[in-house]
């Protein structure tokens, strides 16, 4: 990650030391920060695994590569995508009413299908599947009428390709042919350059870059071709570490990452694609613990769904979208474009702070009675629930007269007030947030 490269000087300002990020925009060029801001701000975007793996419902290309069942096998599924339901305006819909303000589809997987026409050898939707039309056009058209960044997600990796050298987990089509590999990188490229002339994406999303070395897959060259069509593109990290920022997968991270710029990918059940036999959904609440969790130390959630063979969505993961919805649109303020929060020394909830530093907000689970936040320097102006607008008693205790640290705050939480998912306060302080710190 080009990041990693940077030499992380960190210069804290004292009111900065206890907040909940470690590197702090000081190492990042004015370029970067402006290109990044809207991922920045974002917090919230949608995963979209669509394939002709959702035809029988197996794991998108790892089935095949693991051997649960042949290639062959795997491949006939082509002859049961019909994507005859695709309604990209709905989709969008959808992702807008989720509160998301980007998404990524997989317009390439690792099984090689492609979801538009292309012109390069190798397997689409239009050429083998029923669907037979690009299906990438329209969505990223009905994102861009609703205003949602486009992503797309591109597999480096190929393992249906004649030239790719990897085949499944135990075979392999050669080893050391450097004619064949150039004849998959010149392929490979190829693809992007026709996705980013058509679509002009506003972020590349790669995967599997595990199975060869930047200079195997000419990474620097990919990124700087993928700038030279979209100067104001971004990319993920899993480009062998040319990318703008990390990728982590499936768990939040523990600790607060080092990167400025990072986003989890996350499934609503345990799959990517769409595999009804996997019922182990989250809950609304459990996915939005998650999405707080990231706001508070800086990151995005990335949210994944798996479309059916048809285009639709199914029920269950629709209705997470409308429930995460409610809650994020109710909470616009404390999510979007906000800063990391202070540490849970000081409060042991996840918060977060406005752009200006001047509001904390505090994401409380349950319904305790009162919230506690000590070290807190600043004097309170409000403190109210926020999308909700009743304003809170608070009080300050155990503030010692002969010495400067601040006594605790106390706020006072009626149970009526509260959401049903996760209640956010904002307090209103008399300038940027400064904390105790001795
Ligand atoms: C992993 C898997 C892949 C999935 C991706 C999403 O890298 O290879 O199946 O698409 O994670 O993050």
């Amino acid at each position: 990650m080009l990041l990693k490269n940077i030499t992380a000087i960190c210069i804290f300002s004292i009111a900065a030391i206890n907040m909940a990020c470690a590197q702090t925009i000081q190492t990042i060029d004015s370029n970067t920060l402006q290109r990044m801001q809207w991922f920045k701000d974002a917090r919230l975007g949608i995963f979209i695994h669509w394939g002709i793996y959702a035809v029988d419902g197996v794991s998108e290309s790892w089935s095949f590569y693991n051997g649960y069942l042949s290639h062959d096998d795997y491949m006939k599924q082509c002859k049961g995508f019909t994507a005859n339901k695709y309604n990209p305006t709905q989709w969008a819909d959808l992702i807008k009413q989720s509160g998301a303000r980007y998404a990524v589809l997989t317009a390439k997987h690792h099984d090689g299908v492609a979801l538009w026409d292309t012109k390069q050898q190798g397997l689409s939707v239009v050429k083998n599947t029923p669907a037979k039309r690009d299906l990438i056009g329209p969505y990223i058209d009905a994102l861009r009428n609703l205003n949602i960044k486009t992503g797309l997600y591109y597999s480096l990796i190929d393992w249906s390709h004649p030239d790719y050298d990897i085949f499944t987990r135990t075979q392999k089509r050669y080893t050391n042919d450097s004619l064949r590999w150039k004849k998959f990188t010149g392929f490979y490229q190829a693809q992007l350059q026709e996705l980013s002339t058509k679509y002009n994406p506003d972020l590349y999303w790669f995967d599997g870059d595990w199975e060869h070395t930047a200079a195997e897959w000419q990474a620097d060259k990919v990124r700087k071709m993928l700038m030279y069509y979209n100067k104001n593109v971004i990319i993920n990290s899993r480009l062998t570490n040319h990318g703008d920022y990390a990728t982590p997968e499936q768990g939040v991270p523990i600790q607060i990452p080092k990167d400025y710029y990072w986003e989890l990918c996350y499934t609503m059940n345990d799959s990517w694609g769409y595999q009804p036999n996997d019922t182990h959904y989250k809950s609304c609440n459990q996915i939005l613990n998650v999405l707080v969790d990231c706001i508070y130390k800086g990151g995005n959630l990335l949210l994944d769904i798996g479309p059916k063979a048809d285009g639709t969505i199914d029920e269950k993961q629709k209705q997470l979208l409308v429930d995460v919805g409610r809650w994020t649109k109710k909470h616009e303020a404390a999510v979007f474009g906000t800063l990391p929060g202070i540490n849970t020394e000081y409060c042991m909830y996840p918060t977060a702070l406005s752009a200006d530093s001047n509001m904390l907000y505090v994401f409380v689970s349950g319904k305790p009675a009162s919230v506690y936040i000590k070290g807190l320097n600043n004097k309170v102006h409000r403190a109210y629930v926020l999308g909700q607008g009743t304003m809170l008693s608070y009080d300050i205790f155990g503030k010692a007269y002969w010495n400067k640290k601040p006594g605790m705050l106390s706020i006072n939480l009626p149970q009526q007030l509260c959401d049903n998912e996760i209640t956010v306060i904002a307090i209103l302080l008399d300038g940027p947030v400064s904390l105790y710190n001795d």
